[in-house]
């Protein structure tokens, strides 16, 4: 195949479409149940935990495509990163919802009531800007609840609203997202009759804790699903699917190897599917194949994530081969935790005397943290992603 024709499939460093969407089946089935409550007015609330890469965005967006083909609802997704303010969240609301709704033919009616505050801007008035008054926007703030039920009850032709608010993490840090949202959640199940709102939060797992933390009643509002990582089942299925959607075949020895290297984690998986991708020049994904896109990938890792943590000391000898040691160990299961002494019998002198100035240099980096249990002398891995690039490194250091 001429390289110039050639276009993957897989897509590292984005959410994966929802046709391309892999397992989570649990999960899916979960959250789809509650879709007829809310289609007959019933507001469902979710809140999706993961840690960094596992698949929030990526789930919050393959059901919310589902929303709106099965069950004709509006959607909204709302890029929450770096908002720290409700004001900048309701802002983003109302603005996502507009722009989704523009080119309905029944949206005039809205966007005539809405006249003062919003303007168009871009090639043709292509994107809508919301810029409501303070006052306007401290009236919605507080009534969100009634600001959206009336806006949906203006929706012709759709049966809902299906908002999706990704990454929350920013407004964790103080009580104001967690009162306010109970008690847009609490207006909306008991002052409105007809609300057919379903919303979506997403968030690092000890960001959840934290709203909950200021508010126990979060507990009470949202479905609360934790992603994990993928089954080899899953991923298998994954590599099956796209290379059969080329006419690409692959030996059941590549097919492990992909496997195997990926470690559960989706983005490794895209990564490693891509790279394979480029690698193979017939057609036919032999382990060679598999091997190099492996090599490659976890070369794409380092350079994306971890080369600007790396410092000169740390690039050290002793200590790159601490971390070889200790990825070799954790890349099964990249977010489990190691102490000291799970090493002492495989560390030569070396990197037992530096062991301690070690963990010290990679907590200060960011590279490794105490673990979630904050237990003395346990730590883990800030990203999984890297452990699997250590033991990458430390297998191409033993075959060289
Ligand atoms: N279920 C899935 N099937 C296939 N690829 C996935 C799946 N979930 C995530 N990915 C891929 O993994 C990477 C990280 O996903 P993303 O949804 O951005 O994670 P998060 O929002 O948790 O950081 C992306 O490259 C995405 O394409
Ligand atoms: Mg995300």
């Amino acid at each position: 195949m001429d390289i110039s024709e050639k276009e993957s499939l897989f897509q590292p460093g984005q959410p994966v479409s929802p046709d391309r969407f892999k397992g989570r089946e649990d999960i899916i089935s979960d959250i789809l149940k509650y879709f007829p409550a809310v289609k007959s007015g019933n507001p469902q609330h979710f809140f999706i935990t993961g840690k960094r890469g596992i698949g929030k965005t990526s789930l919050a967006n393959f059901t919310s495509d589902f929303a709106r083909k099965n069950y004709s609802m509006v959607t909204a997704h709302i890029m929450n990163d770096g908002v720290h303010t409700i004001d900048e969240l309701v802002i983003q609301i109302i603005e996502r919802i507009l722009n989704s709704i523009k080119s309905e033919k029944w949206s005039d009616k809205i966007f005539k009531l809405m006249d003062k505050y919003v303007e168009s801007v871009g090639f043709g008035g292509l994107n809508i800007k919301f810029k409501p008054s303070q006052d306007e926007l401290t009236n919605i703030k507080d009534n969100l609840a009634f600001y959206l039920s009336d806006l949906v009850s203006n929706f012709k032709d759709k049966d809902g609203l299906f908002i999706v608010i990704d990454d929350v993490n920013g407004l964790s840090h103080t009580p104001d997202f967690a009162n306010w949202y109970k008690s847009f959640a609490d207006t909306l199940a008991t002052s409105i009759e007809h609300a057919p709102i379903c919303v979506m939060l997403t968030g690092y797992p000890e960001k959840f804790k934290k709203l909950y933390t200021h508010n126990p009643s979060v507990n009470r509002i949202f479905h609360t699903h934790e992603l994990k990582r993928l089954s080899n089942e899953d991923i298998e299925n994954f590599y099956k699917t796209i290379f059969s959607s080329y006419n690409i075949s692959i030996s059941p020895d590549a097919l492990s190897t992909m496997t195997e290297y990926s470690s559960g984690m989706p983005t490794m998986m895209q990564e490693i599917g891509d790279a394979t991708f480029w690698k193979d020049t017939d057609r036919y994904i032999d382990n060679t194949d598999a091997i190099n896109g492996v090599i490659e990938a976890g070369n794409r890792i380092g350079l994306k994530y971890l080369q600007p943590l790396l410092d000169n000391k740390i690039r050290s000898e002793s200590y790159l081969s601490l971390f070889k040691k200790i990825g070799k160990k954790l890349a099964a299961s990249p977010n489990s935790t190691f102490t000291k002494k799970e090493f002492e019998n495989i560390l030569n002198e070396t990197e037992s005397s530096v062991f301690k100035d070690f963990i010290y240099r990679a907590k200060k980096l960011g590279i490794i943290e105490l673990s979630s249990s904050k237990k003395q002398g346990e730590y883990q891995f800030t990203n999984q992603l890297y452990p699997i690039y250590f033991l990458i490194q430390a297998v191409l250091e033993e075959t060289d």
